[in-house]
């Protein structure tokens, strides 16, 4: 049985301030929350059992998945009292895990959204014989990211965590979050404190010489942890650039909850996701944003690459561009807000 192990406990402080209620992984992405849409891939690719490793609002992901009935895999919550970073979580969740031995077992970051095609990195891994194996993509600027450089035979060289000198932008390879793990190496992981798989565990295995495979996949690829990369990955899904199963068919300009009452004169374009029971108003025009339920917009106003969350009430005639309005916050009549502002709940502008 092909098993998995999900990280979803992070606090996702970068998200903040939709992150203050809501963990990361269950904020909604196209209308569903990212762990579900990676649920569902999982499913494709032939996964029977997942484990959700969880700790910040833990119990937020067992009232939505419980045991994956309605989701049709098997779903196993391993919580962490204490943060246990991302190895300690892997290395927690596998305590829940039947797999022993020599099995695969496949890992993913809660906030990514990929096109990988898991079964053939799962293939790589068995074939190349190999301890864990790295789904690797490619990215324009890679300071953010964990640089991973492989050799002509696909072997990992060496990680390098978030350079920040040109000499050490070694490669434009980087850690994209999602491996395969050989069930065994996964019990070599410390259980008792918190461990970093990607500064820790992946070094050491490099060191003691275990076979660490890096596989490049060009296909689709966003981390989901900030903002603007956000309702980014939200539009890509909206637009069919972004793959999921859950949204085949549906996929276009915009995507509107049926209970949500969009003015005929409104432009709702770019991908924008309109939420249950929202509002909005005459020759408003919403372009590659995220609009959660019960929020409304006012006539005349204009949203661009924004995300309003639950409840929020944006008046008449405003500006929001490049913008995260929290829950139930309140923008007044004709209020420009600049790129990049954080509007908190309960807040007024
Ligand atoms: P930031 O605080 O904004 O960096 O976000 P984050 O807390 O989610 O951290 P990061 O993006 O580095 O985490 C990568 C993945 O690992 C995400 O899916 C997190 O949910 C998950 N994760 C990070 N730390 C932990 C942890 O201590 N326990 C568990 N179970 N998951 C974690």
């Amino acid at each position: 049985m092909l098993e998995a192990i999900l990280l979803v406990g992070g606090q996702g402080t970068r998200l903040r301030p939709l992150t203050i209620s809501t963990p990361k992984p269950m904020l909604p992405v196209a209308g569903y929350a990212c762990t579900e849409h990676q649920i569902a891939r999982a499913k494709e690719a032939g996964v029977e059992r997942i484990v959700l490793g969880t700790s910040y609002r833990a119990e937020v992901f067992e009232e939505y998945f419980g045991h994956g009935e309605k989701f049709g895999i098997e779903i196993i919550y391993a919580v962490e009292s204490e943060p246990l970073g991302t190895g300690g979580a892997i290395r927690n969740a596998a305590s829940h895990l039947i797999s022993s031995g020599e099995d695969p077992v496949i890992v993913f970051n809660g906030d990514v959204l990929t096109g990988l095609d898991i079964s053939a990195l799962v293939q790589k891994w068995r074939t190349a014989d190999a301890d864990v194996a790295l789904y690797l993509t490619r990215v324009e600027d890679p300071r953010a990211y964990g640089l991973v450089p492989t050799d002509a035979d696909g072997r990992v060289i060496e990680f390098r965590e978030k350079p920040t000198t040109p000499e050490e932008l070694v490669t434009d390879q980087i850690n994209a979050g999602c491996y395969i793990f050989k069930r065994s190496v996964i019990d070599q992981i410390p259980s008792d404190r918190p461990v970093s798989v990607e500064r820790e565990t992946f070094p050491e295995l490099l060191s003691s010489n275990a076979k660490v495979i890096g596989v490049v996949d060009d296909g689709y690829w966003l981390d989901l942890g900030t903002p603007l990369a956000f309702a980014k990955g939200s539009a890509d899904l909206v637009r069919g650039i972004a793959p999921s199963p859950l949204l085949k068919g549906r996929t276009g300009e915009a995507l509107i909850e049926p209970t949500a009452k969009v003015d005929s004169s409104a432009l709702i374009t770019g991908g924008t996701y309109i939420g249950h029971h929202a509002i909005v108003g005459a020759n408003a025009i919403i372009t590659g944003s995220v609009i959660f339920a019960d929020v409304e917009v006012g006539t005349d106003t204009q949203i661009k690459n924004s995300i309003v969350s639950t409840g929020a009430n944006i008046s008449s005639g405003c500006e929001i561009v490049d913008t995260v309005i929290a829950e139930r916050a309140q923008i007044g009549a004709g209020v420009k807000l600049e790129p990049g502002t954080l509007v908190f709940p309960d807040e007024s502008r």
